[in-house]
């Protein structure tokens, strides 16, 4: 048995109350299914700025009457310290996911960014400090690494952020690390590489590639690829991400007031990841053999992302259990389903 398979043993046996701070998203529904099966009590708060109340009526289908029974929701803003208080009341682990995502988001709209990935950050790291909570473990993320050119990229390593949003998430990292020094309040970043999966959202201007990409190509529209293609990405399945959460969650305080990566370790570029959606796509009977449309690279994008993933795996006792392929064709049969 690995330690992730241990770790859910434990909780099985012994269950504690989560808060899933971004439940209605992406990687917060996927947390909120992953413990609700572990038979988990999870509260969740959300206020559907980028969430889907439809993500959480996929979950309730997915567990039994009695574990969603377990779950309570708080429509709220974590914008507002009051609603924060309420989110984490007697509540053991913390996963703080909500927050606005995406680089272009952050550069046509910075304050509201700021509001979300910063002030509300603040407020769920104080309520949370207040209530006494057992761990506290945020979405950071591979934009902290900015300019800087070295790969793997390592987590000492970082260089300038390229864009607002990645301007909030080196916040995120440096309240995290005052409020280790001046109260004692030891929490866990984990920087995620573009995670992908079931249930990330395909539409709306600011939706990532990969979903974007597949919606396209179920609907038989053009693909559009900023840049020339070989700018590249260390693709994470959602799975994955998961593991890493429960993982850091229940750490032991000596693995707490660090930040880790939270890829697979290795690199794919657009070029090749079109290909592998169009092949796993044919492999559901969607057939799309268009080209891509190249187009101008994006401001505030990087150009090559890999992750080095030897601080987690000794830390943490994380092993991802999906390559990029295995986690495509997953995601291509959850969209094939869901889109067409
Ligand atoms: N998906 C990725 O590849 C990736 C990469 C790096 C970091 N992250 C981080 O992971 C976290 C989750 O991202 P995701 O991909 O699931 O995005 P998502 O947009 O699907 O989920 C974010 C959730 O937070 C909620 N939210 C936003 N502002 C809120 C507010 N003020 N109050 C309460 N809820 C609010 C949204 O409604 C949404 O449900 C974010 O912090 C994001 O920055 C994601």
């Amino acid at each position: 048995m690995n330690q992730y398979q241990q770790v859910c043993e434990n909780l099985k046996a012994a269950p504690k109350t989560w808060l899933v701070t971004g439940v209605a998203g992406f990687i917060g529904s996927n947390l909120l299914e992953t413990l609700l099966k572990l038979n988990q009590k999870v509260v969740g708060l959300d206020n559907f700025a980028t969430g889907h109340q439809h993500n959480l009526d996929e979950v309730q289908s997915l567990v039994t009457a009695e574990q969603w029974a377990k779950f309570s929701f708080i429509e709220g803003d974590i914008r507002q310290f009051a609603d924060c208080q309420k989110a984490c009341a007697g509540v053991d682990y913390v996963l703080h996911e909500a927050a606005l995502g995406s680089v272009p988001r952050s550069i046509a709209d910075p304050i509201l960014t700021n509001s979300a990935n910063i002030t509300g950050f603040l407020n769920m790291m104080v309520a949370a400090r207040d209530e006494g909570v057992s761990s506290f473990t945020y979405a950071a993320s591979s934009s902290t690494y900015g300019d800087h050119p070295a790969l793997p990229k390592v987590e000492e390593n970082i260089g300038k952020p390229l864009s607002p949003y990645a301007v909030t998430k080196y916040v995120n990292e440096l309240y995290a690390d005052v409020f280790a020094k001046t109260y004692g309040f030891k929490t866990i970043g984990l920087r995620y590489f573009n995670v992908f999966g079931q249930r990330q959202d395909p539409n709306g201007a600011y939706a990532a590639v990969i979903p974007k990409w597949t919606a396209s190509m179920i609907a038989g529209e053009d693909v559009f690829i900023n840049g020339d293609g070989e700018t590249s990405r260390d693709f994470c399945f959602i799975d994955n991400t998961v593991q890493a959460n429960i993982l850091a969650a229940t750490a032991s305080d000596e693995a707490k007031n660090q930040v880790y990566n939270v890829a697979v370790g290795d690199r794919t570029t657009l070029n090749d990841l079109y290909r592998a959606i169009q092949v796993a796509l044919a492999e559901n009977a969607v057939n799309f053999e268009r080209d891509p449309v190249y187009r101008e690279f994006r401001a505030g994008d990087v150009r090559h992302s890999q992750a080095s993933i030897v601080k987690i795996e000794q830390g943490l006792g994380y092993a991802p259990q999906f390559k990029i392929a295995e986690g495509i064709q997953l995601a291509m049969r959850w969209y094939v389903n869901h889109l067409k």
